[in-house]
């Protein structure tokens, strides 16, 4: 049978870095609050930059390590909460910017979820034999959505994107499954419609990003595990035969609530939010370049993927690495 497999990966966080450190000089919170409940020790924040200008560089980056040029990609999708505007999309944007001028092109929002949902979008489309080869893409810049005078949800987040090819192969992306809850929408949401934010004017009309923080926790630390086990189930694998599990960067503690629930190594589940806060569906793309540029991931080694946030989403994929 066809199957997908991830051939390539790239990512692009912008340059402005701005640490626990910096966030206390503005506001009341301090590098042990902010460290000690969530891992996070600082996040890139796009100045002047779009999440487009992110996607195409992360985009860039891609195909600069893939054996593609941009003319053979069929498919590119932008899985983002936060687009530039409503329409066209992020993903013709790109399109555009990186001249793919033979792929169809969309964006999907499922929030912190939305690069395991496009994931199981390009499998589908591979799988059925509909197309070839495409981009599946991440790219977020929450620095617009979040209130930057309420302490509790701004020192999460971070912008930047991540991207991979994901083409016709013999073995790569093995069982996906997903779920939503949207009797959930409320715990995490935000419902401005006015993202643009190009003025004092219309960022004082912005409705910003809302979360009740506990319940999400609880959420994630409940359904993450749950939505794993379901696919090492239909795989028929036991935990311990995965190499790594790389979840989605909200916090370290969730992290590691799930390893102590798998009962798994605590090392087996990586981390880099300490770097870059929650960049929502960015965070497992930007985590899987870094690992795979450091040659953390084996040939044929068995990850699980999974992710979680608004909706609300999750989903979890088994990928055997054969990059
Ligand atoms: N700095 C200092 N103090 C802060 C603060 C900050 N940045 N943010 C909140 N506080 C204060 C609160 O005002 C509160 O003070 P009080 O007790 O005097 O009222 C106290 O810290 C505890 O706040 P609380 O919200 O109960 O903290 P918490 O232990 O639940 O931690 C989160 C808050 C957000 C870190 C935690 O709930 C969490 O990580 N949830 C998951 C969020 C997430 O991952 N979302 C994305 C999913 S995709």
């Amino acid at each position: 049978m066809t199957a997908a497999k991830i051939t390539a990966t790239g990512a692009y966080v912008p340059e402005r870095e701005v640490t626990n450190e910096d966030l206390a000089r503005v506001m009341d919170t301090s590098d042990e609050w902010i460290r000690s409940r969530t891992g996070i020790g600082s996040r890139h924040i796009a100045v002047g930059e779009s999440t487009s200008q992110m996607a195409v560089k992360a985009a860039m980056d891609v195909l600069s390590r893939s054996r593609w040029e941009a003319e053979d990609l069929q498919f590119i999708i932008v899985a983002t909460g936060t687009p530039d505007h409503l329409f066209p999309n992020m993903a013709c944007l790109v399109q555009e910017a990186v001249g793919a001028s033979h792929a169809f092109c969309f964006d999907l929002n499922a929030a912190c979820s939305g690069f395991l949902y496009s994931l199981s979008v390009a499998k589908g489309y591979i799988e059925s034999g509909m197309y070839e080869r495409g981009m599946v893409i991440g790219a977020e810049t929450i620095s617009k959505v979040v209130d930057w005078t309420e302490r509790s949800t701004c020192v999460l987040f971070g912008d930047g994107a991540g991207g991979v090819i994901v083409e016709k192969g013999e073995r790569g992306i093995g069982s996906v499954v997903m779920g939503a809850d949207g009797k959930g929408g409320d715990v995490l949401r935000c419902y401005s419609s006015n993202i643009l934010c190009h003025s004092e004017e219309s960022r004082k009309r912005i409705d910003y990003l809302h979360m009740d923080g506990q319940e999400v926790f609880r959420f994630a630390a409940r359904q993450v595990p749950a939505v794993i086990e379901e696919v090492l189930d239909r795989e028929g694998l036991q935990a311990d035969q995965i190499g790594h599990y790389i979840l989605h960067q909200a916090n370290e503690r969730i992290i590691a609530a799930v390893a102590r629930k798998m009962k798994e190594p605590a090392e087996k589940f990586p981390v880099n939010l300490s770097r870059y806060g929650n960049t929502s569906s960015a965070s497992i793309p930007i985590l899987l370049h870094e690992l795979d540029q450091a040659g953390a991931l084996q040939p044929g080694e068995k990850l699980i993927l999974a992710g979680f946030g608004a909706g609300l989403t999750w989903g979890a994929a088994l990928v055997e690495w054969n990059n």
